[in-house]
């Protein structure tokens, strides 16, 4: 049988054969669907992009059904075990595994960009006490494209991967400058003895200490939590990556525009609606209550269901188990009760389990976060971090790719016919 699709305009009485490549037929295909000369062609309409296909990409696997999540092949849960962010983010930039000199490399390039320009610390006084980190972090990001100008040079391949390193290495010391800020403490400058979470657990804890040792199994926690954050193909934010990219803006600018995206309660700002969620709930008794105004619609269980995975998110396996690990540092997060009680319920109930609603990798992560002692605000700044590496990723593959052009997508007119202008006194 031929890999086509013969479409019957009841229209007109016309056929048309479109081709079906890799599940999908083009948009573009369409357009010859016409009832006469004059007729645009046919069009898709595609709300929120629930059905459409952005891009060929080959960066990030993700199979909802089946509860699996790969970067280039490699499964998230082999990398978890034995990779580190710094490792993964350079398989999802280059494709694959790095030698060992390579690593070597490249982790020396990423840790002599750590520093800020000392502007920054000013940049971020005019922000009051009580701004948003990640109001903060997205904003020193943009402004950095200031400070580098040469970024606009986006098919220079060497200043590129030169500003993909800067990113990478400056995002955690914007952080943990951000942190500092509302917690009005000194900043601290970059320990480049550290490893690259050492490092930052450095710039946001060190106190009077000399030198700062991080705690190996909190280094070793976000380490994991970075892999597990760093891609997770076409979501929200990587489509605003992409789609800024798609102008040609440089990548500082459009990474802006992708944190902006994460920003939101339903993206990455949902580790911390969790927290909130579970403070509001109280107790492990207030729980039943709380499913019964989610199924009213009154609510939502924040850090459950999600657009691909329609089985458990392989992602909050993993961190559940870090969490363990965590709390055997630094005391088991009160919280956990409730939000195990609320999975408990939440994975036996037909109203989630019809909606195939499981637990997304926001559920438990913050549980961690805020036994590491980060504010709620900082939640979302720590999801932000990671993904670094797969924004700047999935922005190299768009530039590369020669099917891309600039993103403007269609509309369907519901507004008014042609009228003319009244003048005032006429009105
Ligand atoms: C991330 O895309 C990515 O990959 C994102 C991410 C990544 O790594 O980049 O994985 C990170 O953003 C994870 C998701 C974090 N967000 C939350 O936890 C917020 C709570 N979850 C939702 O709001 C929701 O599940 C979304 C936004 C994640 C997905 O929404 P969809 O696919 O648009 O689904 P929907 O809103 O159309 O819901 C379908 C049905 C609806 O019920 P009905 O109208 O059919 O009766 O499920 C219900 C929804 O009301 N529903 C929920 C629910 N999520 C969906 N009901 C209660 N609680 C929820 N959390």
């Amino acid at each position: 049988m031929p890999d086509t699709l013969t479409i019957t305009d009841n229209r007109t009485g016309r056929q048309y054969d479109v081709p079906v490549a890799d599940g999908t037929i083009r948009a573009m295909d369409l357009r010859q669907i016409k009832v006469n000369e004059e007729d645009f062609g046919l069009m898709t309409y595609d709300p929120a992009l629930q059905n459409t296909a952005s891009c060929r990409s080959g960066i990030t696997f993700i199979d909802g059904d089946r509860g699996i999540l790969m970067y280039r092949g490699y499964p998230i849960e082999q990398l978890a075990e034995h990779s580190t962010y710094l490792e993964t983010a350079y398989v999802l930039l280059h494709g694959k595994l790095p030698s060992a000199a390579a690593l070597e490399t490249w982790t020396e390039q990423v840790t002599l960009h750590t520093m800020l320009h000392e502007n920054i610390k000013h940049l971020m006084r005019a922000f009051r006490y009580n701004a948003h980190p990640m109001g903060v972090f997205l904003s020193t990001v943009g402004a950095l494209s200031t400070f580098y100008p040469d970024a606009k040079q986006i098919f220079d391949e060497g200043l590129r991967e030169l500003h993909i390193q800067r990113l990478i290495a400056k995002t955690p010391s914007i952080a943990a400058y951000a942190y500092r800020h509302m917690t009005g403490r000194f900043y601290v400058y970059p320990d480049n003895d550290l490893s690259f979470t050492g490092n930052f657990l450095n710039m946001l804890f060190k106190m009077a200490e000399a030198k700062y040792r991080p705690n190996p199994t909190l280094e070793r926690a976000l380490e994991v939590l970075f892999i597990l954050h760093a891609d997770h193909e076409q979501n929200c934010s990587t489509n605003a990556m992409r789609s800024i990219g798609s102008s040609q803006a440089d990548p500082y600018s459009a990474m802006a525009g992708a944190a902006a995206a994460l920003y939101g309660p339903l993206h990455g700002g949902a580790n911390e609606a969790v927290l909130r969620m579970l403070e509001q709930i109280g107790s492990v008794a207030n729980v039943a209550g709380f499913i019964k105004r989610v199924k009213a619609g009154e609510t939502r269980l924040m850090g459950f269901g999600h657009r691909v995975y329609k089985s458990y998110d392989p992602r909050a396996k993993i961190i559940k188990k870090t969490a363990d690990e965590v709390f055997e540092v630094t005391g088991k997060n009160p919280l956990l009760d409730i939000a195990l009680e609320l999975e408990r319920i939440a994975l036996e109930d037909d109203y989630f389990v019809s909606r195939k609603l499981y637990p997304n990798v926001d559920f438990y992560s913050g549980l961690i976060y805020q036994a590491m002692g980060f504010p709620l605000e900082m939640f979302s700044v720590l999801f932000a971090i990671p993904r670094t590496a797969g924004w700047l990723a999935q922005w190299e593959e768009m530039l590369a790719d020669s099917e891309q052009k600039i993103a403007r997508p269609r509309q369907i007119y519901t507004g008014s016919e042609q009228r003319d202008y009244v003048g005032m006194g006429e009105r």
